[in-house]
């Protein structure tokens, strides 16, 4: 039978709504940033770790002339993203964790690199490198965002307090029936098209998610500066999470 696209897409958008009640806002954020930078030029993006390319896909609802390409190293999520998503974008599989991702790009000198939810999954020194590798793929003048869970370092106490209130949320909204992350991914690995492909992910991240590894903002800020940035700052910020910029 013929997988669900649209279907798929929207759980998985429901589902990661939970953790993060304020996606959309983001991913608006991390967009105005990208249309600031190419000043009406086609944009070519990069969607990084972009799982069923969420990214993508409201990037072109927004500049039907982009070109993007989606990466990701979970092959049953790209299967959803190059279901969904037509010729102006090109999926990729690649693994961030090691330099060898690049080789797998279709070009570099993109506009912008985006990425959102995800890299919190890679360890710090690999991450450090990893930053410097997405500079070397940018243009100049190219805008580097990531939206993820990233605490200002100055409120301890209040993000102790918000970490709790968030929780509270999540619990209330799954006793209400929203879908849990375990419990969609039960579900879409009884999808036969994808059944392999999910066992192949699980294997890959040791079960149904890799650690994840939490640097406040001023970690980030000072690996992007040590990678050679010109510029870097938040765009956004919402709660515990943030999205910084940071230019080539
Ligand atoms: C929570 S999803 C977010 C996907 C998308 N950005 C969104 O917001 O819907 C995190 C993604 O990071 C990807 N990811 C994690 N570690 C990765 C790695 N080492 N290489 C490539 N992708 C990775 C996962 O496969 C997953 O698709």
């Amino acid at each position: 039978m013929a997988v669900d696209y649209a279907a798929w897409q929207a759980s998985w958008d429901a589902q990661q709504t939970v953790f993060m009640p304020d996606r959309e806002e983001r991913f608006a954020a991390m967009l105005d940033a990208v249309e600031a930078v190419t000043a009406g030029r086609p944009p070519r993006v990069l969607d990084l770790a972009g799982g069923t390319g969420s990214i993508s896909l409201r990037l072109l609802v927004r500049r039907p002339d982009a070109r993007t390409v989606v990466l990701d190293a979970d092959r049953s999520l790209l299967t959803l993203a190059r279901g969904s998503l037509d010729e102006r974008a090109e999926v990729v599989a690649a693994n961030l964790g090691t330099p060898r991702w690049r080789e797998q790009l279709p070009h570099e000198g993109f506009d912008a690199v985006l990425t959102a939810t995800a890299l919190h999954w890679i360890a710090p020194d690999r991450l450090r490198a990893l930053y410097g590798e997405i500079r070397a793929v940018l243009r100049d003048g190219g805008v580097f965002i990531n939206a993820d869970h990233m605490k200002d370092d100055g409120l301890p106490t209040l993000n102790a307090a918000l970490d709790r209130l968030e929780k509270q949320r999540q619990e209330a909204a799954y006793a209400g029936g929203a879908e849990t992350w375990p419990g969609w991914w039960e579900r879409f690995g009884a999808e036969p098209a994808v059944a392999d492909l999910v066992r192949e992910r699980n294997e890959l991240f040791g079960g149904d998610h890799a650690e994840s590894h939490l640097p406040p903002v001023s970690w980030h800020l000072n690996a992007l500066q040590a990678a050679g940035f010109a510029e870097t700052g938040l765009i956004w910020r919402g709660h515990l999470d943030a999205a910084f910029a940071a230019l080539r």
